[in-house]
């Protein structure tokens, strides 16, 4: 996606320990144009599918989840890392290891909002080792949902994330994928369009 890459490249900053930091579009302060392009993109690729609810987790795929779903008139519903002490609800939870924190943390989602048979896109910012969405799909599967594919907007394509989500058979979508970081240098892969 051409408009991403672009904004990467005119405001990315590549940090040590392989990070690039977006907090000026995506992680911080949020473009809302661009976030609805992506919107339309994640439903332009995913839109041969019936899907019934976009799932994704706190806090910054929230965005660009809202625009998908707003796009497939589908409810977004997000996992919470900080669950309020007033919830009640019964949950689904799942363990997920961040390797870029170097925390684990557990991420929950009620009872409510997931149901048996419900078809689930899940959509997110950034894949690097893949954690965040396997436990979403942990919990998808807890429900008796079923995952029908995945959108990423940045995959970090040195990290295994995208290998092991491809080998499980998710259909996976990168709006841009990085080969790597070569100095400090954004390197794209290239046959994301
Ligand atoms: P995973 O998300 O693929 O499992 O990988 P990892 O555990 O390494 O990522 C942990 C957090 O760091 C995730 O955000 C992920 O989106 C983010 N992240 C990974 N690599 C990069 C990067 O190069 N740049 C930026 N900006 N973020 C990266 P999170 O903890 O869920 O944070 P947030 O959504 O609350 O902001």
């Amino acid at each position: 996606m051409d408009l991403l890459k672009q904004r990467i490249l005119q405001e990315g900053i590549v940090l040590d320990g392989n990070i690039l930091k977006v907090d000026s579009f995506i992680n911080h302060q949020i473009d809302p144009i661009l976030a609805d392009e992506i919107g339309r993109e994640f439903y332009k690729r995913f839109k041969d599918m019936k899907i019934d609810k976009i799932l994704t987790i706190e806090t910054s795929g929230i965005a660009f989840a809202l625009f998908t779903a707003y796009h497939f008139k589908a409810p977004l519903v997000f996992a919470k890392k900080y669950p309020g002490k007033n919830i009640s609800d019964e949950i689904y939870s799942s363990r997920v290891y961040s390797y870029t924190k170097q925390k684990e943390y557990t991420i929950s989602v009620s009872c409510r909002y997931i149901s048996s048979g419900d078809r689930i896109l899940l959509i997110d910012d950034f894949l690097a080792n893949g954690q965040a969405i396997l436990g979403l799909i942990d919990i998808a599967k807890q429900a008796g949902a079923s995952v029908l594919g995945a959108g990423i907007a940045i995959e970090k394509g040195f990290q295994p994330g995208g290998k092991i989500l491809r080998n499980q058979g998710i259909r996976l979508e990168s709006l841009v994928a990085i080969e790597s970081f070569n100095d400090k240098k954004i390197i794209f892969r290239e046959e994301e369009k």
